[in-house]
């Protein structure tokens, strides 16, 4: 019977593992999300009840659910160098010619190269130990990097295993294998995770996205963001032939990503062939590229090459330069944010400009409108690199028009005409009409019904701007009281459409705490820090109380954070809005509190730290707070408890030194 347990989830595991591979590699899924999960819920439920089945390959191992303080730092077996950079096609000819005499001096045969695109993404090295992933860690000073494993574990095109019964394991010499690679983030995933962040912590780039995100210490949030490995470097499975082009072959074989996109080049020419092809087609990839790699395709003069301080001789990178585009900035407009943050944006006469047509670029703030002497009717220069928004360059003063005019830029807000404010150690300028400002009413409208936060889609941005424009809503409230006849009187809406909003509406009372938290737009609370007050505070109540102390207390919740959100409660408005939404019928609360199951952590504050073997996170968390207790993020003379699992962080350190009592998770289960 057990033997015929073990065979189902081994079946689950490849099947899932196969559909994984189906969709994330090959791009052809066979089976829908909703399809997916329920077979990764299916082995879920069978470990669960099986415990002796699990093996640590399997899918669902990972989302580990740890969090961890500190990343510890780790050698690499050979240093993790970079790569020389060149923008010229001289360069490259240069190379091939370094190339060709070196290899005449160390007597090798060919000097074929192997073609392949630059990731913009972050350099990871993954060791596999066994067959089984022991360890990925960052480049660091390429020298040690730091331990990541949790986080990469949860991407999908990592694998958890690699099969080398048909291979020799032993370069390594102690049978490990290493394969490096880029982690990167598709633009589209990029886009979604900076549409559920706020406003003003988005990031820059993909790239920027990755690496912050390659740092997060809970790995369950790192999995929300659908990161993805790219392999382009193998030691330690010895293939006979040695050359890199097998080795990238080998890698698909064993599972890998290596986006497939590489060629073996015989000469310059083939060279300059594959680089004209991809500076054109790159802009059709649902990932940024930067350039192309070369690498020496026959490996066993790598060694022998060498390398300088910084990067190997065998190899170099050619990056594409910036693409740029002349044009004309026809006017500057200037928009208020959510959070009063007025961002001047160019109007620009279309423009063909990295496979997109550009009619518009930020000027990011007053400054830069004098930095760069930009007047309207101006010719201008703008640049697109690894950036998602292109940005103006510079001023074709030699073709200025007679007709320019300086850029008007406003004292006062063009919305609502209060005179802007700059607070000191910012760049940006803002309209402080917190409450009145028609269109910061509008931004945190528009954000209330975005879709991380209430999700009311009917709620776009034409209507918003109706409501708002005729004072129907002067805080998000005020949409719970919206009639029936009133919508009707808008421009294009009808009795129907007006029915649905206010359907979509009530539907929007339901939506989860977290949502609700989020919705508010609190400065600097994006999606996940609302999930955390979500599970540290039972209502918006209790939340809109707590001192700024307190909140900090919040797992990964820092000082900046705890201040804004404390000022937003205390600020004017916010009790009266409170009010408003739970007169509409929103409870502004967690579930429903259960009857509490006992009072063992009764006035406890509990701290989490290392894995637990028993429980994820959010499940010990439960426990506790259904026995009275508080969870907290960091460590303080107030703590009551700390509960240290496998590989505890510093906080454990921290606990000793302050004489915060500190438990196993044997002793906790015991309290429980
Ligand atoms: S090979 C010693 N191949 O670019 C050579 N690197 O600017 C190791 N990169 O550090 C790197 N795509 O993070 C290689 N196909 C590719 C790459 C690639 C992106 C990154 C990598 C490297 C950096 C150098």
């Amino acid at each position: 019977m057990a033997g015929g347990i073990r065979e189902t989830a081994a079946a689950l595991r490849r099947e899932i593992e196969r559909h994984n591979r189906l969709y994330y590699i090959e791009a052809k899924p066979e089976i829908s999300d909703f399809e997916f999960d329920r077979l990764l819920e299916k082995l879920v439920a069978l470990e669960k009840e099986h415990p002796e089945l699990l093996v640590p390959d399997s899918p669902t191992q990972r989302v580990g659910g740890a969090i961890t303080r500190t990343f510890p730092a780790v050698a690499h077996a050979e240093p993790m160098l970079s790569l020389a950079n060149t923008y010229s096609l001289d360069e490259i000819a240069e190379f091939c010619k370094r190339l060709k005499k070196l290899l005449e001096e160390e007597g090798g045969r060919s000097m074929d190269t192997v073609a392949e695109l630059k990731f913009d993404g972050v350099a990871v090295s993954l060791l596999y130990r066994d067959g089984l992933l022991f360890r990925g860690a960052t480049r660091g000073d390429g020298m040690q990097g730091d331990d990541i494993t949790a986080n990469l574990r949860t991407i999908p095109t990592v694998p958890l295993r690699i099969d080398g019964t048909d291979h020799d394991l032993s370069a390594l010499g102690t049978g490990d294998v290493e394969v490096r690679g880029e982690v990167f983030m598709l633009k589209e995933d990029f886009n979604r995770l900076n549409d559920s962040r706020p406003e003003e912590d988005r990031f820059a780039n993909p790239r920027n996205a990755t690496a912050g995100t390659l740092k997060l210490q809970d790995s369950s949030e790192v999995a929300c963001r659908r990161m993805r490995f790219v392999a382009y470097w193998l030691k330690g499975l010895d293939d006979e032939t040695a050359v890199h082009f097998s080795r990238l072959e080998l890698l698909e074989k064993l599972g890998f990503y290596t986006g497939g996109n590489y060629r073996l080049c015989r000469n310059l020419g083939e060279i300059g062939h594959f680089i004209e092809e991809w500076s054109e087609k790159r802009w059709k990839l649902p990932f940024e590229t930067d350039g192309v790699v070369l690498k020496l395709n026959d490996v066993r003069l790598w060694d022998r090459l060498g390398a300088t301080s910084k990067s190997p001789r065998w190899a170099i990178a050619y990056k594409y330069p910036a693409q740029q585009a002349e044009t004309v900035l026809r006017e500057v407009v200037f928009q208020i944010g959510r959070l009063g943050t007025v961002t001047p944006v160019a109007e620009l006469e279309p423009v063909k400009l990295a496979g997109s047509t550009v009619s518009r670029s930020t000027l990011h703030n007053f400054d830069e409108i004098g930095r760069l002497g930009v007047m309207i009717n101006d010719r201008v220069v703008i640049e697109k690199s690894g950036e998602v928004i292109p940005k103006i360059l510079s001023v074709v003063l030699d073709k200025r028009p007679a007709d320019v005019r300086p850029v008007d830029v406003p004292e006062t807000c063009p919305e609502c005409g209060t005179l802007l404010v700059k607070p000191e150690n910012e760049v940006s300028w803002y309209c402080p009409n917190e409450r009145e400002c028609p269109a910061q009413i509008r931004g945190r409208v528009l954000h209330f019904a975005s879709r991380d936060a209430m999700d009311i889609r009917t709620l776009g941005k034409a209507l918003v701007d109706q409501l708002v424009g005729l004072r129907l809503v002067k805080d998000v409230g005020d949409l719970y009281y919206l009639q029936q006849p009133q919508l009707e009187r808008l421009g294009r809406m009808g009795p129907k459409s007006a029915q649905n909003l206010l359907r979509a509406l009530d539907e929007s009372r339901t939506k989860s705490f977290d949502r609700q938290i989020y919705a508010l737009g609190i400065r600097h609370v994006g999606r996940a820090t609302a999930r955390e007050l979500a599970i540290a505070y039972p209502s918006l109540d209790h939340l809109a109380r707590a001192g700024e102390d307190e909140i900090a207390m919040v797992p990964d919740i820092g000082p900046v954070v705890a201040r804004s959100i404390h000022d937003y409660f205390s600020g004017p408005g916010a009790r009266e809005l409170l009010g408003k939404l739970r007169d509409a019928g929103l409870k502004l609360c967690g579930p429903e509190k259960k009857a509490l199951v006992n009072r063992n952590f009764e006035g406890i504050s509990v701290i989490f730290t290392g894995t637990l073997s028993r429980y994820d996170r959010q499940k010990a968390s439960d426990l506790v707070l259904e026995r009275g207790g508080r969870i907290v993020g960091s460590v303080s003379g107030k703590t009551g408890l700390v509960v240290a699992g496998n590989e505890p962080g510093s906080k454990l350190a921290k606990a000793r030194k302050l004489g915060v009592r500190v438990i196993s998770e044997d002793e906790f289960e015991a309290m429980l």
